[in-house]
């Protein structure tokens, strides 16, 4: 089957949102785009500049406010909505989880509205951190059946969503499924967010910041294999499904850190460590049989260490993107002793 016809994509000025955006007009040429997007500091409208005038609109307004949300649908002809707009940065869920309520929450309710109203397909961006986290040497992974134990605002905020939208498709019947994904890297990451922020620090003369000792584990993936299985669920997933999405790519911080610095032509032990996050999740870790199975989605984007040095790359090829930020975000971090 096709792809909907209209596809209002929310927060896809940001980092997932963006890459999402240029996969679906590049390898689904029968989708019209709207993206509705409130752009927050996360967000960069010139991340769309550029792209197919007459298959993109671009709506600047908030999801919480139902009003503009209808407009929209309606204006556009609107057939079925993928949810990124969040907050989505724990730290500073940690700082001030307010923002994190108000969009998460409220903002995810008011689109299910939307999507209940109009009959609308929804797909809901989740990630693992709703699951909690896992031992270092525990054997297992999360799965579809693991229970919701998240830990800090953030991803109390993002349970609570998927809880609506699980209660959306069993109340309402709403054509609903929801993606629990790992952590994304690659382009047009924000540069509060670990690896971009490593990077930056090393090209702008600043020494990495590591948290603790380095020893947290984070199950990586590029981000557009995220972006080919979010489109396959929407298009080929079950409504009322769940899919965790994951590319097996565990690796300590530390490890990260290491390869970053290597790559970049730095010592091993170039870095400072400081504070650790209060309540920081020690490990994710992503079993992504189901979708393998079910929809035959599989990660292109095999080679970490690769994909790691296009990254890189990018942010040195891309100064003038994030440079404006990054005494900002530095001085943030140094408030809250990192
Ligand atoms: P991001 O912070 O880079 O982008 C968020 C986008 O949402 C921005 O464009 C922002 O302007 C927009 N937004 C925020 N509040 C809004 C509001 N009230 N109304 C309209 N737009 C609003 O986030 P990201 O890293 O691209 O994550 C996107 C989604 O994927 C989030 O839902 C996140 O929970 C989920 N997720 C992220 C990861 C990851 O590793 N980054 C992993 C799994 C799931
Ligand atoms: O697992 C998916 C989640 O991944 C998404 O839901 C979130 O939106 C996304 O932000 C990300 O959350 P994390 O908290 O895992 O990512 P972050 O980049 O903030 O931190 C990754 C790890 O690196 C974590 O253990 C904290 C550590 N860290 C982070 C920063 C910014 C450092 O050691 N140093 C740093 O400077």
């Amino acid at each position: 089957s096709s792809g909907p016809s209209c596809l209002m994509v929310t927060g896809g000025a940001g980092f997932i949102g963006t890459n999402f955006v240029r996969y679906v007009l590049a390898h689904h040429p029968g989708t019209h785009i709207v993206v509705y997007d409130l752009l927050t500091y996360a967000a960069k409208i010139d991340n769309l500049h550029g792209l197919i005038p007459d298959r993109i609109d671009m709506v600047h307004a908030d999801i919480c406010d139902a009003e503009s949300v209808e407009q929209a649908i309606r204006r556009f002809r609107v057939d079925a909505i993928v949810h990124f707009a969040a907050e989505s940065h724990n730290d500073n869920s940690i700082q001030d989880p307010a923002p994190f309520i108000r969009t998460n929450l409220y903002g995810t309710y008011v689109l299910l509205e939307a999507a209940r109203r109009h009959g609308l397909r929804f797909h809901q961006v989740s990630t693992d951190e709703v699951f909690g986290d896992i031992g270092f040497d525990d054997p297992h992974r999360f799965t579809e059946a693991s229970p919701y134990r998240p830990s800090s605002p953030y991803s109390a905020t993002k349970a609570g969503a998927d809880h609506l939208a699980r209660a959306w498709w069993r109340t309402y019947g709403t054509r609903v499924t929801i993606s629990n994904c790992s952590n994304n890297y690659g382009p047009y990451q924000h540069i509060e967010k670990f690896i971009p922020r490593q990077i930056t620090n090393i090209l702008s003369g600043i020494r990495p910041r590591i948290y603790g000792q380095g020893r947290a584990v984070r199950d990586w993936i590029h981000v557009e294999d995220d972006c080919r299985a979010i489109w396959s669920i929407l298009v080929h997933g079950a409504p009322g499904s769940t899919y965790l999405i994951g590319a097996d790519g565990e690796l300590s911080n530390m490890e990260v850190l290491r390869m970053i610095l290597r790559l970049m032509g730095r010592g091993p032990d170039e870095f400072d460590l400081v504070a650790d996050r209060p309540g920081g999740d020690r490990r994710y870790a992503i079993d992504a049989g189901k979708i393998r199975r079910d929809l035959g989605w599989q990660p292109l984007h095999r080679d970490f260490e690769q994909g790691l040095a296009e990254t890189i790359d990018w942010y040195r090829c891309h100064r003038r993107w994030w440079v404006g930020d990054k005494q900002a975000v530095e001085a943030r971090y140094r408030e809250q002793g990192h």
